[in-house]
């Protein structure tokens, strides 16, 4: 959906807004991400924030509403919820400001390191019971070959969406920000999602499996697993780019049937 500026929103979400976080000074809408309806950074009375929203009638709001619920449980690297707010027809969550970079997952680039130390430290997560996120098993249910569903189970608490843009880097970290998709599931599959993304910032299918290699998790799933992961993602990718011509979707699509290939051969 477009952007609007945090000043375009109703005058009642934004006095809400002031109330939690003293009277706004400043509005920088920023770049990055599609889904949400407003992303600013805000210079107000109790310091910075990050708010980012959308309409409530939008069908996205579920993630939104998900984001909101698992963001107690996150860990260190990734920014601190300071509230959730629903009037009005938005929904607004204000989070912690980092102020970095998207990471760059080019070959050889210097954040890759980074961004393991600080996917590590996700694999090491147990997904909270009690709270309402999706289940691997259900999310992979129309796209995993035939019997292999059972193969994505687990406990892990997994981010899935690893666009360079959901990745902040700032003073030597890597902070996992857009907690969109948190899902309960087989921990090698957040490696996995990675590798897909590195080869879309030109890594071969070898160099980013190397690098999902670099996971414990990863190198202990099984070879039927990890093909049944790169064959449903190829799944999921062709059929968003038969929805949606958009020349980055087609191309994700391609990569993800190299990924698929590269995985049935080793
Ligand atoms: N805590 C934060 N501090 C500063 N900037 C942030 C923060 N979280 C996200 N951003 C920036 O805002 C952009 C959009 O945020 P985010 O990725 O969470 O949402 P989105 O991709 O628009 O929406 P959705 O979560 O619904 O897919 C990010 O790409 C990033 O550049
Ligand atoms: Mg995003």
């Amino acid at each position: 959906m477009s952007r609007i500026p945090f000043e375009q929103l109703p005058g009642d979400v934004r006095q809400a807004v002031a109330d939690k976080t003293g009277d706004v000074h400043q509005a920088v809408t920023v770049a990055g991400g599609m889904n949400s309806g407003i992303a600013s950074v805000l210079e107000t009375d109790g310091g910075s924030v990050f708010v980012k929203g959308i309409p409530v009638d939008h069908p996205q709001v579920g993630a939104q509403r998900r984001e909101a619920a698992v963001a107690p449980h996150l860990p260190a690297s990734c920014p601190r919820l300071y509230w959730h707010l629903e009037l009005d027809g938005w929904s607004l969550l204000g989070y912690e400001v980092i102020e970095g970079r998207h990471a760059d997952y080019a070959p050889g680039s210097a954040d890759l390191p980074l961004v393991e130390a600080a996917l590590a430290e996700l694999q090491g997560v147990t997904a909270p019971a009690g709270v309402q996120i999706k289940d691997a098993v259900d999310r992979w249910e129309d796209y995993a070959p035939p019997g292999t569903l059972h193969l994505f189970a687990g406990t892990t608490l997994l981010h899935t969406d690893f666009a360079p843009d959901n990745v902040l880097v700032i003073k030597g970290r890597a902070r996992l920000v857009d907690w969109a998709w948190p899902t309960r599931g087989a921990a090698w599959i957040d490696p996995g999602a990675l590798a897909l993304r590195l080869m879309e910032a030109g890594h071969s299918a070898d160099s980013a499996l190397s690098y999902a290699a670099r996971f414990p998790s990863w190198r202990a799933a099984s070879s039927e697993a990890r093909s049944a992961l790169g064959r449903a993602t190829a799944a999921l990718w062709r059929e968003i780019a038969d929805e949606d011509r958009a020349e980055w979707k087609q191309a994700m699509a391609g990569q993800a049937a190299a990924l698929a290939d590269a995985l049935v051969c080793r």
